[in-house]
């Protein structure tokens, strides 16, 4: 890589190519790498593929991904117009928490991402993916609702949407996180 010159999306995945940098190659159906346009203003960063998502090859289209969707579309976006990747590009088997070493192999491609989107504003999506972009290891409730910094790029943490299908009196909360972020972004 060129020193300040971050590569391309395509680039990125070129060099991504049939990933075999961690255990999860073995499991997974596809590899799940990210949507959406560069540059793109705002962020999304979840987990990991789930079951939709490695069989389909694309972030957040089962359920959680429907909640994903209408929270886009409540800040006045479609998901044409956010970038949407997650830590890890592989599912973990029974969706289990990524481990410290399949994190380790995928963070440079969630890096050059970051790097390539050049998002104005990142949201994180749940607890591994707010302490694995912001280096920490604290519980969602200790991070979200407050913009923290990565790389010179705001960043907001807030629930996954799966735990908001499970609890759905948190949607309240995440709704005032996101109009932070539209806030942010002189969208409101
Ligand atoms: N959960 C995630 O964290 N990411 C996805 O892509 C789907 C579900």
């Amino acid at each position: 890589e060129i020193i300040g010159v971050a590569r391309s999306l395509s680039a990125i995945r070129a060099e991504l190519g049939d990933c075999q940098r961690c255990k999860l190659c073995a499991s997974r159906k596809n590899i799940v790498f990210g949507v959406g346009p560069e540059p793109a203003a705002l962020m999304f960063i979840g987990e990991a593929p789930g079951a939709d998502e490695d069989r389909l090859g694309d972030p957040f289209v089962g359920k959680a991904g429907e909640l994903l969707d209408k929270m886009i579309e409540a800040m006045g976006w479609g998901r044409a117009d956010v970038y949407i990747a997650n830590v890890l590009k592989c599912r973990p088997p029974n969706n289990r928490n990524p481990e410290a070493d399949e994190v380790a192999a995928c963070r440079p491609f969630l890096d050059a991402q970051i790097r390539a989107v050049r998002p104005r504003i990142i949201v994180t999506l749940g607890r591994p993916a707010a302490n694995v972009v912001l280096g920490r290891d604290v519980p969602i409730s200790a991070l979200r609702g407050r913009f923290h910094e990565r790389g010179g790029v705001p960043v907001m943490p807030t629930f996954h949407p799966a735990y908001l299908l499970r609890e759905p009196a948190r949607k309240r909360d995440t709704w005032s996180d996101l109009k932070q972020v539209m806030a942010e972004l002189d969208r409101i």
